[in-house]
């Protein structure tokens, strides 16, 4: 059973991620860059996937708030464009750092819009919810 609720799940790999790349913007040598580029996308790839695989749908469900689910699928799709491209071009620290620009944006949409009202929805079961999230996440990270 978790010990937190899905919110405070999903706002922990926020925090890693974005530790990820002020790691990645302290670096100085390119293995360093390349190495922290492929886990920063590997992390942002499976907490996407969670997202729209569990919390997203559950929220809809009870909230019925379509425009905020709609701007954080475009989001995370603008997230998978850059990715993409990093994929192609590792050393591109421009690129990283649009894709950093792009992650703060949408991390601060969810830390204060959906996740305070998913918060106040009473028909939102986080804690159920945790368990499901940390338990695909596991899967897909042994996957990865
Ligand atoms: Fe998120
Ligand atoms: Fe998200």
């Amino acid at each position: 059973m978790a010990q937190q609720d899905a919110c405070t799940l999903l706002d922990a790999d926020h925090n890693e991620v974005i530790g990820m790349f002020e790691q990645y913007k302290a670096a100085h040598d390119a293995r360093r860059h390349e190495l922290l580029a492929s886990q920063i996308a590997q992390n942002l790839v499976v907490h996407m996937q969670i997202e729209e695989e569990i919390f997203y749908p559950a929220f809809q469900r009870a909230t019925g708030d379509e425009a905020l689910l709609q701007d954080a699928i475009r989001e995370h799709n603008e997230a998978r464009e850059l990715i993409a491209q990093i994929d192609k071009d590792r050393r591109n620290a421009k690129l990283m750092l649009a894709l950093e620009d792009n992650i703060l944006d949408h991390v601060n949409d969810e830390r204060e819009k959906m996740f305070p009202k998913a918060r106040a929805t009473p028909g939102m079961d986080l804690m159920a919810l945790a368990d499901q999230l940390e338990a695909r996440k596991s899967e897909l990270m042994a996957a990865a």
